[in-house]
């Protein structure tokens, strides 16, 4: 009776939905091309593909396993069930919000883009990716405002609650993202020039592994990790809505798995395209926002259409995103309304902690992501990177390392196994086990080192 008072998924496919839209972002969309652009295509790949299976499904489990268990958010879990690691819920709250921080001003400007290309439709100049990226860059306003929109549309979603905002979204959102993804990966693979964008992707090549191994490491593995929206809480948030009924071991490899393949969709979306504009794949922002721009701009009669598709794709990815990211936080109020015996109003909390998050994201807009110097010259450091330096490269890896210390030292996996998981059936037993006491602990601390020397901390 408890479970119904605070709600929960109605079905296996509406938390697998809502779990894989909070895994398929930008991080699929925008950081998977570039970065195995940048760090040697087919190698960069393999990696990433064996770093998934290892170390994200093992996170994966642990996480969706834990939520359920206690039926609470990150704060109440770890409290619950652990002696020494009582406070790692923390990290997962503060990060949603340092993520939101950032996360939702891109998400606002593949709105700006959206509208761009529908506007094509209608007879408007494509202009130049460019010229339209560092003119949204340099102009505050109309990046707050996309901003607001973005935040809004997310806050109303977790106002509908899980299983009437969430659940519902996402149960149409993502197999219509993958739908939109087919038609424009079709268009990119038929672009004149496409098939060097292919090669570079699936053309086996290790030589980048020999020439910098740990680099290729760390970079895949940070990836991964904020791929599968791992080590702040979203997954063990959407567990706690769980029921015991659902296979932990199966929904991990599932979630994994498709967001594995969509991030594999969007490489071949975007790398051909952008190798059919420009002969490579260029890093950065760029390639959401300047080199994909131009490829709808070239296409002609439909390239508006095909913008608008593509951009209307991303924002459903991004959107989906960050309802989780709200929902950590609006769980965790939940929760503690709960725990004084008293009912936590869902749309007041959703509405505050979107506040707070958009007050964080204003700074980010008026900032232009680090592209407004003059607003943050005299602190020496863009908040982009701010924000991200302390969720994606300090507290994310550290959250996933005292997670994976509490399972497979503190109460040990026989408890995980026969407690947390209710000894329901288990087949990859004796991986979880390894992974979850060593393999992910040095895999960690390999992604926090890794991060602190990307922001130039560490040497
Ligand atoms: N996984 C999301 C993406 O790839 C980002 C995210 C990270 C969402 C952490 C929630 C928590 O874009």
């Amino acid at each position: 009776m408890e479970e119904k008072s605070r709600g929960q998924w109605t079905s296996g496919f509406g938390f697998l939905m809502a779990a894989v839209g909070s895994a398929v972002g930008l991080g699929n969309i925008w950081g998977f091309p570039y970065k195995m652009g940048a760090n040697g295509g087919f190698a960069f790949l393999v990696l990433y593909l064996i770093l998934a299976a290892i170390v994200g499904v093992a996170v994966m489990v642990g996480e969706i396993a834990l939520g359920r268990r206690t039926g609470m958010g990150a704060v109440g879990t770890y409290i619950a069930l652990s002696k020494r690691f009582k406070w790692v819920g923390w990290l997962g709250a503060v990060s949603a919000f340092l993520i939101m921080g950032f996360y939702s001003v891109i998400g606002g400007y593949v709105i700006k883009y959206f509208v761009l290309n529908l506007g094509m439709i209608f007879g408007a100049a494509p202009g130049a990716g460019g010229d339209i990226f560092n003119a949204l860059l340099l102009n505050p306003v109309e990046g707050v405002v996309y901003t607001f929109v973005f935040m809004v549309a997310t806050c109303v979603i977790v106002m509908g609650g899980i299983a009437g905002g969430i659940e519902k979204f996402s149960k149409v959102a993502m197999p219509a993202l993958a739908v939109m993804l087919l038609i424009i990966i079709v268009r990119a693979v038929t672009l004149d020039g496409a098939a060097a964008g292919l090669a570079f992707m699936l053309k086996p090549n290790f030589q980048p592994l020999r020439d910098d191994f740990l680099g290729v490491l760390k970079t895949a593995s940070g990836q991964m990790f904020f791929s599968l929206s791992l080590g702040m809480g979203c997954m063990l948030t959407y567990g706690s809505y769980l029921s015991k009924k659902e296979n932990v071991e199966k929904n991990s490899w599932l979630i994994v798995v498709s967001d594995t393949i969509v991030a594999l969709l969007a490489g071949f979306a975007v790398v051909p395209a952008a190798f059919a504009l420009n002969g490579k794949a260029s890093a950065g922002p760029g390639l959401l926002f300047v080199v994909m721009q131009d490829v709808f701009a070239k296409m002609g009669a439909l390239g508006g259409l095909f913008g608008a598709i593509f951009y209307l794709l991303v924002i459903i990815a991004a959107v989906s995103s960050s309802i989780s990211l709200v929902e950590v936080v609006t769980t965790f109020f939940m929760d503690s309304a709960k725990a004084k015996g008293k009912e936590g109003n869902r749309k007041a909390i959703a509405i505050w902690v979107c506040v707070v998050m958009m007050v964080l994201a204003a700074i980010t807009a008026i900032d232009g992501l680090g592209a407004n110097e003059k607003f943050w010259k005299p602190l020496g450091f863009a908040w982009i990177d701010f924000f991200d330096l302390w969720s994606e490269g300090i507290f994310m890896p550290l959250g996933a390392l005292f997670m994976s210390l509490m399972i497979g030292w503190e109460l040990g996996v026989k408890r995980f196994f026969d407690d947390i998981l209710g000894g329901e059936s288990f087949k990859t037993r004796k991986l979880f086990e390894i992974s979850i006491k060593f393999i992910v602990p040095v895999g960690m601390l390999i992604v926090l080192w890794g991060q602190l020397q990307s922001f130039g901390i560490l040497k």
